[in-house]
């Protein structure tokens, strides 16, 4: 694999302090990325939709340390609120990318984050926090070396996004993204995810996305254990083929836009990644009532109005509804009237395919 070409290695012209911003959405996957070798190598490929409205936004300040050698100062605010409880996560990106960024050893980090979405929502804030990490640190390398072009900062983002959280790695473009290796798609890597720029049927273009928040608590499983479940697990080989053919099946569906296919797709792809875990060692159940509720008034609405609403999961309780954005009254009101119930507080985020992360200069 080539590693070399990410590697930066201008740091004798690094300024003295300097102020960075970028935003980065989150994203949903519609093939599940579950299971991985070291480092954050995927052990199938996923594909996943970009979102528009769920994003991090983040400010990164630099200050030159006076010696290299000087202890790393972290500080990191989360909504005006400093939060020191992301600091191991921090200092472990730092130390994965020194490799690859090693200037990131001659400064002293100031991060301050925002999310567009509640902390506590379920919603995965990793891949919109890492990935707008790491727009931040091209746009330094950018600075330093003008001559980078635009296609190896989304490149680069996605491959250092990656080590920060492997999902991370599809939130830097959008609107279809496509990450880990994949026989049919000759660009494809296990480095970093790349856009499917594919003839996307226009149906796709402007999907939506309705998040139920059925259960806004911590992840009950931690990504760093989920994945770990897959070693060993007895169908962990059959899942992982499953995961390409699917990826093949899905890149079809999206150019014809044949939605019962697609469907079937996502609707199956969610319950899989359900079944592995509750059929893994130990094991888990991360649905609630409220979710199979859920999943149950989807498909008596979709049967009786025929409009083509399906749902896809994360490791969580939390619903996304997946729908074209002509349907978007019917199934905004469906929700209203039948689905919030179901959710804490009556939450739901309505939020559609979006273009990926940005640089704010
Ligand atoms: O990026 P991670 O390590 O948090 O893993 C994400 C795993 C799922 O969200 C369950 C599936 C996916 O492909 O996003």
């Amino acid at each position: 694999m080539d590693f070399e070409q990410f590697k930066f290695l201008k740091t004798n012209q690094l300024p003295q302090k300097i102020e960075l911003k970028s935003t980065s959405p989150s994203n949903i996957a519609l093939v599940k990325y579950w299971g991985k070798a070291d480092i954050q190598i995927p052990k199938n490929t996923s594909i996943s939709f970009t979102l528009s409205n769920c994003y991090t936004a983040t400010q990164l300040q630099l200050v030159a340390k006076t010696k290299v050698e000087e202890k790393t100062q972290i500080k990191v605010e989360l909504d005006g609120v400093s939060t020191p409880s992301f600091h191991p996560k921090i200092e472990k990106f730092l130390k994965l990318i020194e490799e690859y960024c090693p200037y990131v050893n001659h400064y002293h980090f100031s991060i301050q984050t925002q999310n567009t979405f509640p902390h506590s929502s379920g919603i995965a804030s990793s891949a919109s926090g890492m990935s707008a990490l790491a727009m931040c640190l091209m746009q330094l390398e950018k600075k330093i070396d003008p001559e980078v072009s635009h296609d190896f900062i989304l490149k680069k983002a996605s491959f250092l996004a990656r080590l920060g959280s492997g999902s991370a790695s599809r939130s830097i473009q959008g609107k279809l993204m496509l990450w880990g290796k994949h026989a049919q798609v000759n660009e494809s890597s296990d480095l970093y995810a790349i856009a499917l720029k594919q003839d996307l049927h226009p149906i796709f273009k402007d999907y939506q996305d309705s998040i139920l928040l059925v259960d806004k608590g911590q992840k009950k499983v931690s990504s760093t254990l989920g994945h770990s479940l897959m070693n060993g697990h007895p169908f962990a080989e059959k899942r992982f083929e499953q995961a390409q053919h699917n990826c093949s099946d899905l890149l079809e569906i999206l150019k014809s836009g044949n939605l019962e296919a697609f469907m079937t797709l996502v609707e199956s792809e969610a319950l899989t990644l359900h079944a592995m875990m509750m059929s893994s060692r130990p094991y888990f159940m991360l649905m609630t009532t409220n979710t199979l509720a859920v999943l149950n008034a989807i498909w008596e609405f979709r049967k009786t109005t025929r409009i083509p609403v399906c749902f896809t999961l994360d490791a969580g309780a939390n619903v996304h509804l997946l729908y074209p954005k002509q349907h978007q009254k019917n199934v905004v009101h469906f929700i209203d009237q039948s689905l919030k119930q179901y959710c804490e507080n009556q939450q739901v985020i309505h939020d559609e395919v979006g273009k990926g992360a940005e640089i704010i200069e």
